[in-house]
């Protein structure tokens, strides 16, 4: 039999920076419905990717003065990039779209093209508001204060021949799908949607820009390039094959599930099922707007310095701890404050506690009283009912919350299991029971095998969480694949009596939690300096003015260097032997030592005075100055002695 398709999506990122530990919050959370659909037996596809056209783009590209599409390059396929990250996340996605591909260039055109034959697009003039860094633009009711609604910064006016959506014309079915369907979740965010924008009247979307051209050209009208929204939003079919040869999956697996980040659920949950009902063609299953990781109260920001880098968190404490944090932690559809404390908290309690204590004790103690091998005879207890009890309708919860985008509870309910599990120990006294092994050597045996048991059904249901560290715990326990998977979850008993347990390293170690935060805190504030870029000093400027003459009688001069050494007994002295252009050498001693090495310098064109009265230092006479440069960077002197072209000869005055 077929098994049944689901597609789900992440936002396409836009390769302006390097991505924070809000995106990978997105896409972790993504891949871990994605990994439950696979576990649960549907044929999945997942895609990520990125959206690299645009105005804010094309500003960042010029601004490290390179072309648009090497700036992506470097920060979709650079060391420590998008794929990088997305790899070191272990994310299961099928497919990864960037916007540039050709296939999505040319299915962009044709969809543009499909919706202007439909008379759905039409030519116009645009007036109105833009805000840039959003690449949005707002009518004058749609602003806050004047700002951007979305990020709060100052619009600028705008105006400019373009092409507009009929947005308007699917009001009232948009309208429908939001209010009287589960479309679009959580519920909270349809009223936000509907009294923003839909009551206020859907206004036509300004769907073409002519004031820059790192876009999608209109293929018509090739001044215009297409709007990065449309550019943007249409990935999620043309990914699947839509309107290009590419892929054939469009029917196999279209209509999707969309997680996005609640900023952006305006353009997922109205203009992306008017542009699919203007095309014909089947809406989304669902768009879910998850909440935003913030850092005390406010959203995370590179300007703000308050950034959390997700490569150097997965290094420090396993990919698998921070997936689980992200998860674990933060109901997903609302906000979340991000805290270190937090984090290294949860890793703890959770996982180095509650998960890891349960599998250690319970495959040591397997080790340690049978020698690693669970014998049959086994016999039932009075304290076995209510750990059975508390595991009974686990998977049923725990399928419902996941299905109903709400990892955090999934996780809760499975985590009451696993403590549940650890009173158990504690009930049982297996310690106790095993100073007579005679007459309680069968109970034990019940006892471990129970504990090994609710070690494998969250092995089984941490799959979609923490997928490599529950191989490890698969391996401890010894469960052969066949009880790995999801029909096993439900039924008690299914560990083979007999198999190995193996008592492995922890599978998450304890942290040092006031040692640990103090080391957070220093990288955070070396990263925030780094960051700022480091702190240039300048010598004080001079207060007194020099009269022009007393200035006009210092004779600067160019001079080649012939020869340069260190002078002997002294660490700090070079000596050069300099020709001034008057045929006899002059020697200048300079205190530059620290700063080169005296044969880098053999041959250059140097400046210096050669009015000053001759100075004698370590015995040797010195008849001038050469003149540097000096500043300080993060309080430490640098020096850079003033370099002349060297086509400028020798003894050239300098005036
Ligand atoms: N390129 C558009 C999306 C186009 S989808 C057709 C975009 N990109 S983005 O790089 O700004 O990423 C947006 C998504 O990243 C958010 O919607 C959200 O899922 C995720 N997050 C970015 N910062 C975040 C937090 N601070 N917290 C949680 N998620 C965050 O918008």
């Amino acid at each position: 039999m077929e098994k049944k398709t689901f597609y789900i999506t992440t936002p396409i990122y836009y390769p302006s920076d390097k991505l924070h530990i809000g995106h990978s919050y997105c896409t972790v959370a993504t891949d871990a419905f994605a990994r439950y659909k696979r576990l649960t037996g549907y044929d999945v596809m997942f895609l990520t990717g990125t959206d690299e056209h645009g105005q804010k783009i094309e500003a960042k590209a010029q601004e490290a003065g390179v072309a648009p599409q090497e700036f992506v390059d470097r920060i979709v396929c650079g060391e420590k990039g998008v794929l990088d990250l997305w790899k070191l996340m272990n994310i299961s996605n099928d497919r990864f779209i960037r916007t540039t591909d050709d296939y999505h260039v040319k299915s962009i055109q044709r969809i543009f093209r499909k919706m202007y034959d439909k008379g759905d697009i039409y030519k116009g003039k645009y007036v109105g508001k833009y805000c840039t860094p959003c690449e949005s633009f707002w009518t004058e009711s749609q602003l806050v204060d004047g700002k951007c609604p979305d990020c709060g910064r100052d619009v600028v006016d705008a105006e400019e021949e373009a092409y507009f959506f009929r947005l308007s014309k699917y009001a009232e079915p948009i309208r429908k799908l939001l209010t009287e369907t589960d479309f679009l979740q959580p519920k909270s965010r349809v009223n936000e949607m509907v009294s923003n924008f839909i009551d206020p009247g859907l206004e036509d979307l300004c769907v073409s820009r002519t004031s820059f051209t790192w876009g999608i050209p209109v293929d018509f009208d090739e001044k215009h390039v297409v709007y990065v929204w449309v550019d943007a939003l249409s990935n999620y079919i043309t990914a699947l094959g839509y309107e290009n040869d590419k892929y054939d999956d469009y029917n196999k697996y279209w209509p999707a599930v969309h997680i996005v980040g609640k900023e952006i659920v305006r353009f997922h949950s109205i203009i992306w099922p008017a542009m699919l009902m203007s095309l014909g063609e089947p809406l989304p299953k669902h768009v879910y707007g998850h909440g935003w990781l913030v850092i005390d109260g406010g959203k995370m920001s590179k300007s703000k310095g308050n950034v959390v880098d997700p490569y150097m968190l997965a290094e420090r404490y396993s990919v698998d701890a921070l997936r689980f944090f992200l998860l674990r932690t933060f109901p997903f559809g609302s906000d979340g404050n991000f805290t270190n404390e937090l984090l290294v908290n949860t890793i703890n309690n959770d996982l180095a506690n509650d998960l890891g204590n349960l599998l250690s004790r319970s495959t040591a103690m397997v080790e340690k009283y049978f020698g690693g091998v669970l014998p049959e005879a086994q016999v039932e207890g009075p304290e076995d009912a209510g750990l059975l009890s508390a595991a009974e309708g686990l998977r049923d919860r725990y399928e419902d919350a996941m299905e109903h985008f709400a990892p955090h509870k999934a996780l809760d309910e499975l985590f009451k299991v696993i403590q549940r599990a650890n009173k158990y120990i504690d009930e049982t006294a297996p310690w106790a029971l095993a100073k007579d092994m005679e007459a309680n050597g069968a109970r034990l045996a019940r006892v471990l095998y129970n504990l090994i048991e609710v070690c494998r059904v969250a092995g089984v249901l941490l799959k979609p969480f923490i997928p490599g560290s529950c191989e490890k715990l698969f391996a401890q326990i010894g469960a052969p694949e066949a009880v790995q998977v999801w029909e096993s979850v439900d039924v008690w008993g299914k560990m083979p009596v007999g198999t190995k347990v193996a008592k492995g390293d922890a599978l998450f170690p304890r942290i040092d939690v006031k040692k640990e935060l103090e080391e957070l805190e220093n990288l955070a504030a070396a990263a925030k300096k780094a960051a700022a870029g480091p702190q240039v000093e300048l010598e004080p400027f001079a207060s007194e003015e020099v009269d022009f003459d007393t200035f006009c009688k210092s004779d600067f001069r160019a001079v080649k260097v012939k020869a340069c050494e260190a002078v002997k007994k002294s660490d700090k002295l070079l000596r050069f032997t300099l020709d001034d252009g008057t045929g006899t050498d002059r020697q200048i001693l300079s205190g530059i030592h620290k700063y080169y090495e005296p044969e880098t310098l053999v041959g250059k064109t140097l400046l210096a005075i050669v009015n000053l009265p001759p100075r004698k230092m370590m015995g040797q006479e010195s008849c001038g100055m050469l003149i540097s440069a000096v500043h300080r960077v993060d309080g430490e002197e640098k020096l850079n002695l003033i370099m002349l072209d060297d086509a400028i000869p020798a003894g050239a005055k300098m005036c």
